[in-house]
């Protein structure tokens, strides 16, 4: 086999195995018991000084969060958007979600789903109107981020937005998130704004956060291309 022929199927063998461990890794049963437990309390000083007003003026008709884990993010959104669907890998944090939501008086629909890592099937084409996912994409590797942004091109409506916070750790990471500083995966701004590039999304902003001894990136976007359902 020609030397790069054989390089090429190395790279590919290489994205394929990392996103796949990747999922198996965030899967393990039990892995975010604690940090939903510990997140709490610091949900309402993230809210009001790093979210609330970067995506305050967006529309909250039909919301899209991204691996919502207990659901700490989810109250803050259901007082503002009129419809949530909530995706995650696990269903033991779904489990936590329906539990949290199911004697609250809330004004808005909520459906939860569980996916299978990197799509999002259960949404339909040109349906969502904002997208939000808080400190979990963080964890997900650069494959997984891959296809999640080639599916909010999908499904969100024309200038629909995006709000992402995801690693900046790119090439200081491992593959194997379990060896990297705050379980950070290896994506970075650049190639965040890439995927978008290449499905119709425009870059509104990047935010570096700091976080710990890391510095993550919001990434804020906005679907431009024409919908054809
Ligand atoms: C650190 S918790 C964050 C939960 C929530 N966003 C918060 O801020 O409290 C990570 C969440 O991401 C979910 N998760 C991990 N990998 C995922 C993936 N590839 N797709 C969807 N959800 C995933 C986990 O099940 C967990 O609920």
């Amino acid at each position: 086999m020609k030397k790069n022929v054989r390089f090429f199927l190395d790279v590919l063998l290489e994205v394929f195995s990392s996103k796949k461990k990747n999922k198996k890794f965030c899967s393990t049963k039990g892995l975010w018991n604690d940090y939903f437990a510990m997140a709490e309390q610091s949900m309402d000083t993230q809210w009001d000084k790093m979210i609330w007003p970067v995506i305050k003026d967006f529309n909250f008709e039909t919301v899209l969060e991204l691996a919502p884990g207990a659901g700490r993010n989810t109250e803050k959104l259901a007082q503002v958007s009129r419809i949530i669907h909530a995706v995650d890998l696990n269903e033991y944090a779904l489990e936590k979600l329906r539990k949290r939501f199911e004697n609250q008086a809330v004004n808005c629909s909520m459906y939860f789903y569980k996916n299978e890592g990197s799509d999002l099937n259960m949404i339909k084409d040109c349906s969502i109107t904002f997208i939000y996912c808080w400190d979990a994409a963080v964890h997900f590797d650069k494959g997984v981020l891959r296809d999640y942004i080639k599916e909010f091109s999908r499904v969100l409506k024309v200038n629909g937005t995006g709000f992402v916070h995801h690693s900046n750790l790119g090439k200081l990471a491992k593959s194997d998130i379990s060896l990297n500083p705050g379980l950070r995966s290896n994506m970075t701004k650049e190639l965040f704004k890439k995927y978008c590039k290449r499905n119709g999304l425009e870059i509104i902003n990047q935010i570096d956060i700091p976080w710990g001894k890391n510095t993550d990136c919001i990434s804020v976007f906005r679907k431009m291309a024409i919908c054809r359902k």
